[in-house]
Formats: structure tokens, C-alpha cells, sequence
């Protein structure tokens, strides 16, 4: 319940009236900045040394500093927080009041109740980076100075990422999570590479592209990773994508649940998720602004110089439970979700879960969602549905449960052990086994991580180097077999 705060205007009603009230299905995907709103900010001075780090999913700013940190809420009441480190080099805000902070080559578990360091493995190096949450059994990373670690169950797996990459990277994570909906961890390198961790099913790594000199990055759900490249803005699709936009030379950026934002000198664009952009004009005057943070429910802050201003707007719907694209452990997945929506004005909310419609108690502005108990293991929609007498607003999360998923109801029939190790062995072990001098990947759990590059390699002919003979269309099959039945061991 902390986490939720009031409306940023004082006035439900008229922050309403303010942002956009236009019915999204009336208009279509539109380049031109349409509309202009009134933004109302709620802004906050930061003190000499002070620096906004992080953003938690409602909108609490976790603003960090060397002596301390403080939670400023969307309505600008600060919280500070005694901490046992110095300077954050990297910040994870995961909710109101946690944070994961990278620090004196330690990752801790920061919050109002003390700061504790995690327990990394010894390979790992010094932590540098880390999205999800590290304590859940899954959907976490932490790259280190010696490698990228993904946590599965009680322990931390080594992705097989070669060192001359990993020690130039930077993760490009958002919100907190550490994957966009394909489950994708974006990771960048110092020269300009872009790389692709998959993590899901077939997991696999790859250098998918160039970011060249991007201006900023930001990642999102929905949008995968932006580029900002010489004032324009551009999405990752299998190669650069422009996204039209024509208020001016966008000089910084951020995306959270959808919305894009982008700022121009002292002006203020967002994107909502028909593409229709719309400027922000704000009722404080900026000159130059420095730096956007979006979060997902719906708002963003704003800094400038030595203050963050906060601009929240009408869409603002808070799941509190689970987090969009979390990954949550079967024993653990709550059995109710309270749902706070602002504007509370004469709504009701509508609740599904992979299409299937949930029970709804409480007043209007704040639901709980019951009836979850027995969701099962696998990727799972949460839809809400608000109505207000200024039209609908939808609200989709993505989360995923963990367990055991059986692909197609079926037991395996293609076993590594026996099936793809000796394929393995004949084809690929001379380069990739132990005595090879290529990439290992000769046990279970590297070529795991390998399979699906390993299979698009041997399909288009590259893997093994001609003229060696390669697998069969046989043994391609089982391959294919074996990783859509789930990689059985
Ligand atoms: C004669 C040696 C040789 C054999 C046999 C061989 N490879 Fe390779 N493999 C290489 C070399 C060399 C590279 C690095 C190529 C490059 O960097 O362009 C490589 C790279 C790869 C990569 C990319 C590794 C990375 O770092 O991203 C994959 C995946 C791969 N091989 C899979 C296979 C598979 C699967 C087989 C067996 C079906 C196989 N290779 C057999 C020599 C071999």
C-alpha cells in the first residue's frame, strides 16, 4: 500500500480535464505533434551533489547522492534512507522503497530498513550491472567484471558471453526487469555493439547490430530498445527503425509501458501507444532540460539543472503484486493483486487473465483482483479494463509464472544425453569440445545456452566450416525436436 500515492494535482478533476481526455479509438497513428496538453508538475530541488538515479515502477525517484539516498514520491514528499556505501555507481529501482544499488564492487539490497550486499559467486568478478530481482529464484542478471550470471533457482548460471565482449558491456535494462516481452536483455559494448541475450525458452546470446553513437538508449516492453541518433529516434526491429516525430531535435528520451517521451530544448513531447504524440506543455518553465526518466504507470520526471519536476497523467493504473514482465515462483505467485487507478473519479474495472475474466472487489480507485491461486506455470496476460466518464483505459501485464511446463502436454522424446550429444560429438567437438580451441560449449548447460544459434548456424550451412559434412536433415530435426520440447537434459 506504500506505494501508491495521491494524484499529483491536488484536483482529480482537473488534472483530468488537463491531459488529454480525447478518446484513443477515434484517431489513427499520427507523425505530427496533434495535440498539446498542459502539464502539471510537482517539482523538487536537488541539492549540490545530488543526482536522480532511478525511477520505481509508480514513479518514485530514487535520487541518489554520496552520503545517502532519498525516495521522492510522485507528489515530491522525500523519504532518506541510510545506507552503508558511498556513491551508487548503478541504480535498480525496483519499488517504493527497494533498490538495487552497485556500489563498492558490491550489489546491495537498499530500502528503509538497512542495506545488506547480496552473495554473488567468486567468478562473477565485481558486480557492475544488474536487472530483476536478485533474490527471486528466476528472471534476474548480474554482469560482473568476469561474466554475465542469470539466476536459476538457488544458483547463479554463467552465460558463455567471450571476455573481450562482456568486460566493454553495459545492460540495457528497463524498469527494473531485465527483459522486454520476447524476453530479450539488451546489452551494449563501449565500441558500439549490440548485442541480444534471450533468455526464455531456447536460450541464446548474439550480436544483433550497431548503436554507433547513439546520444542515449532506452528499453521498454513494448518499443525493445530506441536509439537516439542525431536528433532522431529509431527502434530496433531486425535493423534500425525511424520512428516519425517532427517537433525538432530531440536531444533526450525514455519509454516505459508504451509511452515515449522526448524532450526538445525546454519542450516536452510524449507518445502514447497509438503513436500519437502530443507536447507537454509544462506550467513551470524549463530553458534546457536535461534528462527524461518514463516509468510505466504512466508519468515521468523531468531535470534540470538542480530540480526534477514530475509530470503524472490520467492513465495512471498501479498493479500492486506483481510487475510488469516480472517472473514469479509458483509457490510464491500471489493469491490477490490490489489494483489503484487515478483518476478514482466514477470508475469500475474489469479484470481477465489470459482472456479469462477474475473476480473484482472494492470501491472505485482501488480494486483487489482475487481467484489467482492456481495460475499456472508459463507466460500469462493480466488485462484490466477501466471505465471513467472520460473514456476507457487499458492496462495490459505481461508476467510469467515458474514451474515445470510441459510444451504440448507431452513427455520429451529427444534426450541431450543420448540424442544430441552424439550428434554434438561427431559434427562440432573437434572445435567446441574440450581440446577444441573454439567457443565450449560441449556440456548440457553451455549448449543449452548455444542451441539456437547453434541450429540456425548448421541450417544456413555455416556450422560446421566447409567442407566438412554437417548433421543430417535427420539430425537437424531432432535438434529442432529437442529444443521445442524444452531441452531435456
Ligand atoms: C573445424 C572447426 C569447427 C567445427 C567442426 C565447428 N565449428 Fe563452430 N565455430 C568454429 C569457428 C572458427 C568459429 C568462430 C567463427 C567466427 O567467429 O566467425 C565457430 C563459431 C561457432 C558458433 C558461434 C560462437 C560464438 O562465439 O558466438 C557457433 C554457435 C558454432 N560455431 C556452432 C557449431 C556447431 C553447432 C558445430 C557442429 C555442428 C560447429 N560449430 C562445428 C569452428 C568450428
Amino acid at each position: 500500500m506504500d506505494s501508491w500515492t495521491a494524484p499529483p494535482c491536488g484536483a482529480v478533476a482537473l488534472c483530468l480535464l488537463l491531459f488529454g481526455c480525447g478518446d484513443p479509438s477515434l484517431s489513427h497513428g499520427n507523425a505530427g505533434n496533434s495535440a498539446t496538453t498542459v502539464g502539471l508538475s510537482t517539482c523538487v530541488d536537488l541539492a549540490e551533489g545530488e543526482a536522480l538515479s532511478g525511477i520505481g515502477p509508480d514513479g518514485h525517484a530514487w535520487v541518489t547522492s554520496l552520503d545517502g539516498l532519498r525516495v521522492v514520491d510522485p507528489n515530491g514528499e522525500s523519504q532518506s534512507i541510510t545506507v552503508r556505501f558511498g556513491s551508487a555507481d548503478e541504480l535498480v529501482a525496483w519499488t517504493a522503497d527497494r533498490a538495487f544499488i552497485v556500489s563498492e564492487s558490491q550489489l546491495w539490497d537498499a530500502g528503509p530498513n538497512g542495506s545488506q550486499p547480496f552473495i554473488l559467486p567468486d567468478n562473477l568478478g565485481r558486480p557492475r550491472y544488474a536487472c530483476g530481482d536478485p533474490d527471486a529464484t528466476s528472471g534476474s542478471f548480474v554482469l560482473g567484471t568476469r561474466g554475465l550470471f542469470e539466476r536459476r533457482g538457488s544458483a547463479w548460471f554463467r552465460w558463455d558471453i567471450p571476455v573481450d565482449v562482456f568486460e566493454a558491456m553495459e545492460m540495457q535494462h528497463f524498469e527494473g526487469s531485465c527483459g522486454t516481452a520476447d524476453e530479450i536483455l539488451y546489452l551494449t559494448t563501449t565500441e558500439g555493439a549490440l548485442w541480444e541475450v534471450r533468455f526464455g525458452e531456447n536460450p541464446f546470446f548474439r550480436e544483433i547490430g550497431s548503436i554507433d553513437d547513439a546520444q542515449e538508449l532506452a528499453v521498454d516492453s513494448e518499443h525493445g530498445i530506441i536509439r537516439l541518433f542525431l536528433g532522431s529516434l529509431y527502434r530496433y526491429a531486425g535493423g534500425w527503425e525511424h520512428i516519425p516525430f517532427d517537433g525538432g531535435f530531440v536531444m533526450h528520451t525514455d519509454a516505459a509501458g508504451g509511452v515515449l517521451w522526448a524532450t526538445v530544448r525546454d519542450k516536452i513531447f510524449r507518445r502514447d501507444r497509438f503513436a500519437r504524440w502530443e507536447e507537454i506543455e509544462p506550467d513551470t518553465a524549463f530553458a534546457f532540460i536535461d534528462k527524461v526518466l518514463a516509468y510505466p504507470a504512466g508519468g515521468a520526471w523531468v531535470v534540470e539543472g538542480s530540480r526534477m519536476c514530475h509530470f503524472g497523467h490520467r492513465e495512471s493504473v498501479i498493479v500492486d503484486g506483481v510487475r510488469p514482465f516480472e517472473r514469479l515462483d509458483q509457490d510464491d505467485s500471489p493469491e490477490q493483486l490490489t489494483i489503484m487507478a487515478d483518476p478514482t473519479g466514477a470508475m469500475s474495472l474489469s479484470a481477465s487473465i489470459d482472456g479469462r475474466s477474475i473476480p473484482v472487489t472494492g470501491v472505485s480507485g482501488l480494486w483487489t483482483l482475487g481467484g489467482l491461486g492456481s495460475v499456472p506455470a508459463g507466460w500469462h496476460e493480466l488485462r484490466l479494463a477501466l471505465s471513467s466518464p472520460l473514456g476507457p483505459v487499458e492496462r495490459t501485464v505481461p508476467f510469467r509464472v515458474d514451474g515445470e511446463v510441459v510444451i504440448g502436454g507431452n513427455d520429451p522424446t529427444v534426450f541431450y544425453e543420448t540424442d544430441i550429444k552424439p550428434i554434438f560429438d561427431m559434427y562440432c567437438a573437434q572445435c567446441h569440445g574440450p581440446s577444441g580451441t573454439q567457443r565450449f560449449f560441449g556440456d548440457y548447460e553451455s549448449f543449452v545456452v548455444t542451441a539456437q544459434s547453434a541450429l540456425d548456424l548448421i541450417k544456413s550451412r555455416e556450422m560446421p566450416p566447409p567442407p566438412l559434412p554437417g548433421p543430417s536433415q535427420g539430425e537437424i530435426g531432432l535438434i529442432e525436436t529437442w529444443i521445442q520440447e524444452g531441452m531435456a537434459p
